[in-house]
């Protein structure tokens, strides 16, 4: 297990060794890893079960990524200056340093997929378009939305590294990139959530955030789909879509498998940390990062995080 491996944000730690190490973030258990990864040229094209319809839609969310990315931390940037509590600005500062590499790696992806064509650019162009709408609201409004975004995110990461029949199915080369980020996203699923309970907490603005979300996003990922569908002459193959719509939808499917949890978010006294997730955080901070972990080459500022 590696240093940066032994905190999460449900095991706070004295404020001293909070204060003591650097970067703040690894000290509360959410260290901004900078990761760096190669793509291999010659992964395949549908990288996700050799299926069309499920691999754009998860092309379709890496395009997502980049601007969604920066909308989460502007939203929590806007409080950044009015926190109080060491442990929670330590957080703050690990959840901007992960959230940045994770935009800053997707686009990496991005512009593969692009290299062959996949123009996931129309997913990014169609996102930008329905956050700039929520970002019309008020900042409390807006960091409503983050947090719901981010409890999608959080269970979202937590069925991807919980479900190796799924994994199975993904490109070993491209995985590294999504169970990373799945695995950060969990360490840091509680931060905006907290900095909201502190600024605002108001529970009107928690509700309006999903419909609101909904609203903006939902037609971005249709037509994000049918667009990247058509592009590929895959729209009308009736089968393919079946077999990925069945994937990701029906009643085992990727996706299906977690929606019902979405509406905890709801619940009057909804906190992410509600649902315990840190033996799952170990175990893959553990596979990528511990001793003979899979992405330590990729693991940049290693040794600068384990002081
Ligand atoms: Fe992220
Ligand atoms: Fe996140």
């Amino acid at each position: 297990m590696t240093a940066t491996a032994t905190a999460t944000p449900s095991s706070p730690l004295p404020l001293a060794r909070v204060a003591a190490r650097k970067p703040a973030g690894a000290a509360v258990g959410i260290p901004p890893r900078q990761i760096d990864f190669r793509f291999p040229r010659d992964s395949k094209r549908y990288f996700f079960d050799d299926n069309g319809f499920s691999t754009l839609f998860f092309a379709t969310l890496s395009g997502f990524f980049p601007p969604g990315e920066r909308f989460f931390m502007d939203s929590v940037r806007h409080y950044r200056d009015e926190i109080s509590g060491e442990r929670l600005k330590a957080c703050i500062s690990g959840f901007m340093g992960q959230e940045a590499v994770h935009g800053r790696e997707h686009e990496r992806l991005n512009e593969l997929l692009s290299s062959r064509g996949i123009k996931v650019g129309m997913a990014e162009r169609s996102v930008k378009r329905a956050l700039g709408v929520l970002r019309r609201f008020s900042p409390a409004q807006q960091l409503a939305c983050t947090i719901f975004m981010e409890h999608f995110t959080a269970l979202f990461a937590e069925e991807l590294l919980s479900n190796q029949r799924f994994r199975d199915k993904v490109d070993p080369q491209l995985l590294h990139l999504w169970v990373w980020h799945a695995l950060e996203e969990l360490e840091h699923k509680a931060v905006a959530y907290d900095v909201y309970e502190q600024v605002s907490g108001s529970y009107a603005h928690r509700v309006m955030a999903v419909p609101l979300t909904a609203v903006a996003l939902v037609p971005a990922i249709v037509a994000s789909m049918v667009y990247l569908l058509n592009a590929d002459r895959e729209l009308f193959n009736g089968a393919e879509n079946r077999r990925g719509f069945r994937l990701l939808f029906a009643k085992r499917g990727f996706i299906a498998r977690f929606m019902p949890r979405m509406g905890e978010f709801l619940r009057r006294d909804f906190h992410p940390d509600d649902h315990n997730t840190d033996a799952l955080v170990k175990q893959w901070q553990e596979k990528l990062f511990g001793e003979n972990g899979s992405l330590l080459e990729e693991f940049r500022n290693r040794e600068a995080l384990m002081n």
